[in-house]
């Protein structure tokens, strides 16, 4: 349908960008972005005429896009565009281009893949700068000069790492370094945005290699500061603490690992941010903490606003567990009574099982046979 709605206004059409990278890679995807040489709304309100269900096209005239809903998918289009961004701004200014200019324009080389719509060449792949040789090699490359790729939008230094967590595949070195080099510009970038970056890779199957890159290129220690500083293994003579950054990923990893959603795995993030605060040095004891839960409980909202998360239910839910998971391995340092037990498993109420999930999760083997007697 779209092929031949195309055809008839006489604009070349294709696929284009997520759609073709993850049937490549046989994944699901979700929506379909198509591309026309041409006035995209016009497409979209030609194609909506042809089906017999006679959608509702949703035209975004600011964005020169027009989406339109089908049972199966939501199809996106867009004319093919030249982009450029001004210095220190977010409004790019648009112009109609070729598709070439909108493939160079795109983030990846993975997602500057076309399929054509047009009957002559019906179903051929466009592959301009050998997006599918990148996908076969595990390859996260821009299809330009990667200064010009991130200052024209600094959100794709988070959407590369985010990608790379995902797929599981290496950032291309030229790539890294210019995620290294121009690491500051993200400032200009909506903290809503970032986070929604952030809260993708948070669900990568293991996200630790995601944060290992983020706080390599140096994008986490702008981002999410607070994580940034667990790095480090702190010293006192013969005392080392261990390195907190590397502890939280591994318990990240595990509560990915087990299942895990999106809120447990922040859980697992926040629980040893309130640490450092609370930890001393006792030079009789070595490193002692004091008053976790109440960091834990007061942190938790403070994170929350700084990185925009949603303040609802789902905060005051890993409130809970950082809370609460404070307390049973703190207390597995000392004599764990009944009472003790029962009073955690009163305030965890519905929480109870994934408040295991995040204990198991942050079980060395040194502790874990003090541990075992809370889990059942
Ligand atoms: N794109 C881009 N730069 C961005 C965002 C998007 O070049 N900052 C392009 C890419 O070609 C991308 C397409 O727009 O494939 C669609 O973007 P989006 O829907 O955000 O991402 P997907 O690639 O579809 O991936 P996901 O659905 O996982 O977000």
């Amino acid at each position: 349908t779209i092929a031949d709605a195309a055809g008839e206004l006489g604009y070349p059409a294709y696929v284009i960008g997520g759609f073709v990278r993850d049937l490549a890679l046989e994944r699901p995807s979700k929506d379909v972005d198509v591309v026309c040489v041409g006035d995209g709304i016009r497409l979209a309100q030609a194609v909506g005429q042809r089906l017999p269900s006679r959608p509702r096209v949703t035209v975004f005239k600011n964005f020169g896009t027009a989406m339109l809903p089908t049972p199966e998918v939501e199809i996106e289009f867009v004319g093919a565009r030249k982009e450029s961004y001004r210095a220190e701004s977010r409004k790019p200014e648009v112009e109609a281009g070729t598709l070439e200019e909108d493939l160079a324009r795109r983030d990846f080389t993975i997602n500057a893949l076309g399929l054509s719509l047009n009957p002559e060449d019906f179903g051929t792949l466009v592959d301009r700068y050998d997006g599918m040789g990148d996908l076969r090699r595990k390859i996260i490359r821009t299809p330009l000069d990667p200064d010009i790729t991130f200052s024209d939008d600094p959100l794709r230094m988070m959407r590369a790492v985010r990608f790379a967590a995902q797929l599981n595949f290496d950032i291309e070195p030229d790539t890294f370094d210019a995620i290294a080099r121009n690491k500051e510009r993200i400032k200009i970038v909506s903290q809503e945005r970032i986070t929604d970056e952030l809260n993708k890779l948070i669900l990568a199957p293991k996200p630790s290699y995601g944060f290992k890159l983020l706080f390599s290129s140096g994008l986490l220690q702008l981002i999410f500061p607070r994580m940034a500083q667990l790095q480090g293994v702190e010293k006192r003579g013969q005392h080392a603490h261990k390195d907190n950054f590397y502890h939280t990923l591994q318990v990240l990893d595990n509560v990915a690992e087990a299942g895990g959603d999106l809120w447990l795995r922040w859980a697992a993030i926040l629980h040893d941010i309130a640490k450092p605060a609370t930890k001393r040095f006792d030079p009789k004891v070595g490193w002692t903490f004091h008053g976790h839960e109440d960091k834990g409980a007061r942190w938790t909202p403070a994170i929350f606003t700084e990185l925009k998360l949603p303040l609802g239910e789902e905060m005051r839910q890993v409130q809970k567990l950082v809370r609460l998971h404070l307390r049973p391995i703190a207390l597995v340092k000392e004599t764990v009574t009944d009472s003790a037990v029962r009073r955690l498993l009163f305030e965890a109420g519905d929480e109870i099982d994934r408040l295991m999930l995040l204990c198991k999760a942050d079980i060395t083997s040194k502790d874990h046979q003090r541990v075992a007697r809370y889990l059942h």
